[in-house]
């Protein structure tokens, strides 16, 4: 049996790198058993087809109740701290018919063209973030830039007051630094958060806007509505799913970028003349190259069911690597070269299948207005340390550096 020879999973070495290990995996062990850290047993699913197969596979349920172990129970699987909340019954815990009613109001309320004309507001948050420590020479950009941007840029969406907005980056600041680690804090975090956005949906009951919540609150479908407590694990998803992962995406962006010259004048000459096309594909290839999500959220077997040859078991975790997936080279010509301009690229990195990334539209908006304004207001932007020093987060689905200590001079 070739998988006894696999290589380590989930060291240090294999988080700062772990795409020679995925290689190995394809070629060998393409669906593969293992133990993760938790130690919970788990099935990796890293080619392509098998990978995009499982992910509309609906023999493969979302919600942890179909786990052998019921590991969910004891803190294991799924969000840190949302275990004695309510907020359990959101888009990434549940099936259709639940998902489809859910997902069809919230969709109604989070519409691309909300997105598209919250575009000004976006640049508009860049700008202020790059302000900041603009003058300075250097900055790290991942606490300074990457990660408050998607907190505001999702609290300005769903209404959440400018005033109480620095609380939920405090709160996400939390989550994000012990995403894998001590519980406590966590759970209180998820706590806080839950709690002020119940209140918040309560008082925009009483007098609705036009922000996201006031959507949501209003979003009927054959007369239904979201109850107050849908409505808030439906506004804790979005800051949960839409937070670390455009954190991620912004930080292994740019520093893919920074590790490739020829690539990054490229773009940035193309974003100098005013273009937007390679900047589009640009932010496809970086989430295929080294996407935010390293593995798709759990997925627990409903009945027996074969992937890529192996026999999975009723109740067996199934974890598909859409890391190893995107540089399948089976399906991506030179998967492990960053080409910007990359065409034919049907990448997995917001999801596939019924529970595809549902702000897909607001993570392109952020990335692409981050990557340009980046580019444009610090042009000769370089790292600030030797890659070896960089240290990658240990959680198990997200792939994102701790920090990413730049230099650069300002202009306007
Ligand atoms: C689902 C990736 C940003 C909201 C997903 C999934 C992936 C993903 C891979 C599917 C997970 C699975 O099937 O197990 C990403 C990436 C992002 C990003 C790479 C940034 C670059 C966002 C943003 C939001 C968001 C900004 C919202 C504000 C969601 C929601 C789901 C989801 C609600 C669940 C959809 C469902 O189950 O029907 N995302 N996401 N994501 N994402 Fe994103």
């Amino acid at each position: 049996m070739t998988d006894a020879s696999a290589p380590a999973l989930f060291t240090w070495e294999f988080a700062a790198d772990p795409y020679p290990a995925y290689a190995w995996l394809r070629e060998h062990a393409p669906v593969h058993r293992t133990t993760l850290p938790s130690g919970v047993e788990a099935w990796l699913v890293t080619r392509y087809p098998d990978a995009r197969q499982a992910l509309a596979d609906a023999r493969l349920s979302k919600n942890p109740v179909h786990h052998s172990e019921r590991a969910h129970a004891k803190g294991k699987v799924g969000i840190p701290g949302e275990r004695s909340a309510d907020l359990m019954t959101h888009l990434l815990n549940i099936d259709p018919p639940d998902h489809t009613r859910l997902r069809r109001l919230v969709s109604k309320a989070f519409t691309p063209r909300r997105v598209a004309e919250f575009a000004p507001r976006v640049t508009e948050l860049t700008n202020r973030l790059i302000d900041s420590f603009a003058a300075r020479g250097e900055a790290d950009l991942i606490h300074e830039f990457a990660f408050p941007l998607p907190i505001y840029a999702i609290c300005d969406l769903l209404g959440v007051p400018a005033e109480d907005q620095d609380d939920f980056r405090d709160w996400a600041g939390m989550m994000i630094r012990h995403g894998g680690g001590p519980r406590g804090g966590v759970a209180r975090s998820v706590k806080k958060m839950r709690a002020y956005l119940l209140e918040l949906i309560h008082r925009k009951r009483a007098q609705l806007g036009d922000d996201l919540i006031s959507a949501l609150i209003r979003a009927s479908d054959h007369g239904e509505h979201l109850t107050e407590n849908e409505a808030a694990a439906m506004a804790f998803i979005l800051l949960f799913a839409g937070f670390e992962t455009t954190v991620n995406l912004i930080g292994n962006g740019t520093y893919a970028l920074l590790r490739d010259p020829g690539q990054r004048r490229l773009l940035q000459d193309s974003v100098g003349r005013g273009e937007t096309d390679l900047l589009a594909t640009a932010v496809e290839e970086l989430l295929r190259y080294d996407g935010p999500v390293e593995l798709a959220t759990w997925r627990f077997a409903t009945e027996p069911l074969t992937i890529g040859g192996r026999s999975i078991g009723t109740g067996d975790p199934v974890l598909v690597v859409l890391a190893a997936a995107d540089r399948d080279p089976e399906r991506f010509a030179g998967p492990d070269t960053l080409d910007l301009a990359r065409r034919d690229n049907p990448h997995l990195g917001f999801g596939h299948g019924i529970h595809y990334c549902l702000g897909a539209p607001l993570a392109r908006l952020e990335g692409q207005t981050a990557l340009a304004t980046l580019l444009t207001r610090l042009p000769d932007l370089q790292l600030a340390v030797d890659p070896e020093e960089l240290r990658w987060r240990g959680g198990l689905i997200m792939r994102g550096l701790r920090t990413l200590p730049v230099s650069f001079t300002a202009v306007r």
